[in-house]
């Protein structure tokens, strides 16, 4: 069986009263440690079934949940033998219509990240066809089900959640008693899928999918859910009663359920957000924060109006005892909320700065900004950035992929246009006709072609610099890495190597910087952020014992996608209306992410509208717990290594 890794989680709630859980929850401390734990239940279910000579029936998953379980058993078929001859496969699911090699079908997937690197045979791995003709469908459907019954059901189904909560392609509405069945595919997985096949339109509409009723009919069940974007959802299908509108929660009436998740995930449980429901806990001024602000919001009351009996009233009279009265409490934690709210990000010279975010010393500081993608520098701390550049400080900015993921074709269709007349134009043509002729080609079947890629990080490169002038630096503080395991790794899978660590610890010794900033924002779709962000991790880590490194702090930010809770936030930068028209300026040299980027993720506003929308948010949030009424506000949390 698979165990908690976290001995409590969250690690301040001593000890768990009620559980809101429905399910049996097993957390993590990341997708990594996870993934290896659920392969490895996965190899002891094929060995037992090798011992006793018999068949193990296996029911797999896509998306990218699963990818890091597929790679930790494929190395455990190379390493420790595990062999997968005895191994029958049934996948969830598969587009309708799609022919199995579109390298989005899930035919493509699972060779890709599976099958051809394990010993099993191909004749005993099953998915639902997505190249049949329709009115083969529903027997074929049919047989999908009869198979597994005849192999002797499923002794194990591997599932993913999606953001609807469906599993499969079961989505919202489906019932419990479905079978395998064409389905229509909800909107947002669809869009959830837009970037995969370059642009919602190449989204098919329906799928081939097994029912809940075949998946529930497995004699055990890991569902996983790694990063932030998944905790709502996790919450719902975790804590909410069964219900047809998130099929995950059918998995609540399985006898033989877990639902395996990291960190992340389960930010959003009841004993993650508001432990003092969940049981008896270990009071700190973090968790003290985070309970008065919770209860501020929640009673509509500025923090110095909470009164005794509000608390009592809301299961917070223990954090009472501990603080003698309201009064106390609420003085304490505004004025440990007012301290993080700055208008000088770099540190403000020549005052006291015992209650202030950033040192004041020395006045002037080298800082990088560390972008994943060449504009959230802009959408998440265009502000901040141009602030620290105004104060005088030394500002490098640092890119840390190209984002050529993230271009429409048409965009380079024009760039292509343009060189072509200007090269006629001035007579001096550098790439030859046939080598233009070739791009051009290449944009129809774009997938893949490097030159193509190599353009598209061109404009990306082109607007970075753009926006970052504007911001106020010269060349020499702008920087491109490249990073290797975005070049190499494709959209789905993304992994840090030796050389993306080298290239941040080069940057970080070329510089000393006094000021780190990189994105904290977990919930990005392809996870590039969380990369680019452990890169970081690990140089500090490595480059710890250097001297400088002493006087180095790292802020995070957050920002498209989702900001800081206000507990978490420890340096609230504010910015003015000009400023944030400023800021949107800065956001709009990145023209060929205006409209509609390629990856908007579910959320169909532009991204200098879900910036400025979040910074107004945030400086409300401050608003209605008691604090002055700003424009906007930009929010940064210290990270301090343990
Ligand atoms: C995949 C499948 C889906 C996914 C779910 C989560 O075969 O049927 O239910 O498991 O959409 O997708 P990812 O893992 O990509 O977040």
């Amino acid at each position: 069986m698979l165990e908690n890794n976290l001995k409590t989680f969250p690690e301040n709630l001593l000890y768990p009263i009620k559980s809101y859980e429905r399910i049996p929850v097993i957390i993590y401390e990341d997708s990594k440690d996870g993934s290896k734990q659920i392969a490895r239940r996965i190899a002891e279910i094929i060995q037992d079934k090798q011992s006793r000579k018999q068949a193990a029936v296996l029911g797999l998953a896509t998306g990218s949940s699963p990818l890091k379980v597929y790679s930790e058993l494929i190395s455990l078929h190379r390493n420790e033998d595990l062999s997968f001859k005895n191994v029958y496969t049934f996948n969830l699911d598969e587009y309708y219509p799609l022919e199995d090699d579109h390298p989005e079908s899930y035919h493509y997937f699972m060779n890709e990240y599976l099958f051809r690197h394990i010993d099993i045979d191909p004749d005993n791995t099953y998915i639902p066809k997505g190249n049949i003709p329709l009115t083969d469908v529903k027997s074929h459907c049919l047989e999908y089900e009869e198979k597994i019954k005849s192999l002797g059901g499923l002794d194990f189904q591997l599932l993913g959640i999606g953001r609807t909560g469906h599993i499969g392609f079961n989505e919202p509405g489906s019932d419990e008693r479905t079978m395998t069945r064409l389905v229509r595919i909800d909107n947002i997985t669809r869009r959830d899928a837009a970037s995969d096949f370059d642009g919602l339109v190449n989204v098919p509409y329906e799928a081939i999918t097994v029912g809940v009723k075949t998946i529930m009919s497995a004699r055990e069940i890991i569902i996983m859910a790694w990063g932030q974007h998944k905790a709502d959802i996790v919450r719902e299908a975790v804590e909410n009663p069964v219900g047809a509108n998130v099929p995950a929660t059918y998995l609540q009436e399985h006898p033989n359920v877990s639902f395996v998740m990291d960190r992340a995930a389960a930010g959003r449980l009841t004993r993650a957000q508001t432990p003092w429901k969940a049981g008896v806990c270990q009071w700190d001024d973090d968790l003290s924060c985070k309970a008065v602000v919770w209860l501020s919001q929640k009673l509509g009351k500025a923090i110095l109006k909470l009164t005794d009996e509000d608390y009592n009233e809301h299961g917070l009279s223990e954090l009472l005892l501990n603080a003698q009265n309201a009064y106390q409490l609420n003085i304490k934690m505004f004025n440990r909320l007012q301290h993080t709210i700055t208008g000088w990000p770099g540190g403000k010279p020549n005052t006291d700065d015992s209650n202030r975010p950033e040192r004041a010393l020395p006045a002037q500081k080298r800082v990088i900004i560390f972008s994943p993608h060449p504009d959230d520098d802009v959408i998440s701390m265009g502000g901040t950035f141009l602030r620290l550049v105004e104060q005088g400080h030394e500002v490098h900015v640092a890119y840390q992929t190209s984002g050529n993921n993230a271009v429409h074709n048409s965009d380079v269709l024009r760039y292509i246009e343009f060189y072509e007349e200007f090269a006629n134009h001035t007579n001096s043509n550098v790439a030859s006709q046939t080598e233009i002729e070739n791009l051009k080609l290449a944009l129809i079947d774009a997938k893949g072609n490097i030159k193509l890629k190599k353009i598209k990080a061109l404009i990306r490169r082109g607007e970075a610099r753009d926006a970052a002038r504007f911001c106020g630096l010269d060349d020499g503080g702008i920087h491109f890495m490249d990073m290797p395991f975005y070049e190499k790794g494709g959209i789905k899978n993304k992994i840090l190597t030796e050389e993306d660590i080298q290239l941040t610890m080069n940057l970080l010794k070329a510089i000393k910087p006094h000021q780190v900033f990189a994105a904290g924002d977990l919930a990005d779709p392809h996870g590039t952020h969380r990369v680019c962000l452990n890169a970081i991790f690990e140089a500090f880590r490595r480059l710890n014992h250097e001297d400088w490194m002493k006087d180095c702090w790292l802020w995070l930010y957050r920002g498209a996608w989702e900001d800081f809770k206000i507990d978490e936030i420890n340096m609230a930068i504010p910015l003015s209306p000009n400023e944030l028209l400023k800021k949107r300026s800065a956001i709009f040299k990145h023209q060929s992410q205006k409209d509609r980027p390629p990856f908007p993720g579910e959320d169909t506003r532009e991204f200098w509208q879900r910036s400025e929308e979040r910074n107004r948010n945030t400086a409300k949030l401050y608003r209605e717990l008691g604090f002055a009424e700003y424009e906007a506000i930009e929010a940064f949390k210290r990270w301090k290594f343990k």
